[in-house]
């Protein structure tokens, strides 16, 4: 499935990741995304953020084991943690749930116009497929963690090729 056309072609391409609590899975995966996008140089031309459908951890920082898993790893581990507000529908061009529940929690609150902006980010994943989750790891052991990350890291890469070719298309 192709990406949503950018609202605006002449303002940055934004994506927002959306997890549960803000504090491991999607904070984990904006470094990430981040990363890969700046490997690709194309981080003037997308904005990415994160957020939970959750607000228990709001204003907190990454989960521990987030953040030392990202350390290991090479990558930064600033954040603070926030809600999904639906308003951020009029301004990001991508949605993408770290799960189906965050998908359907998504889906509800979303303008009917903007559903087919949000999407399963483990989709971009060479061997993800379209309803792939990344599990929530919070109430498990650190190598949930790494496992992941793993994820992660795999549908950066696709994620950040299509963003390529969508923005090369402009
Ligand atoms: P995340 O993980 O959605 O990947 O940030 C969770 C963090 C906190 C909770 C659940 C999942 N919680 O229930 O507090």
């Amino acid at each position: 499935m192709s990406l949503p056309e950018p609202r605006d072609p002449a303002q940055p391409y934004r994506v927002c990741l959306v997890c549960l609590g803000n504090i491991c899975r999607s904070p984990m995966a904006e470094q990430v995304v981040r990363t890969e996008l700046e490997r690709a140089g194309l981080d003037g031309a997308v904005r990415v953020d994160s957020a939970g459908t959750g607000s228990w951890h709001i204003g907190s920082p990454m989960d521990d084991r987030a953040a030392s898993t990202l350390r290991i790893h090479g990558y930064l581990t600033d954040h603070v943690a926030r809600r999904f507000d639906p308003e951020w529908f009029a301004d990001r061009d991508l949605v993408l749930a770290m799960d189906a529940d965050n998908q359907a929690d998504l889906v509800r609150v979303a303008p009917a116009g903007d559903r087919d902006r949000i999407r399963l980010f483990l989709s971009f994943a060479a061997d993800g497929g379209p309803h792939a989750e990344v599990p929530d790891p919070y109430y498990g052991g650190d190598d949930g963690f790494t496992t992941v990350l793993n994820m992660i890291e795999g549908a950066s890469k696709g994620l950040v090729s299509e963003i390529a070719q969508t923005l090369r298309r402009r």
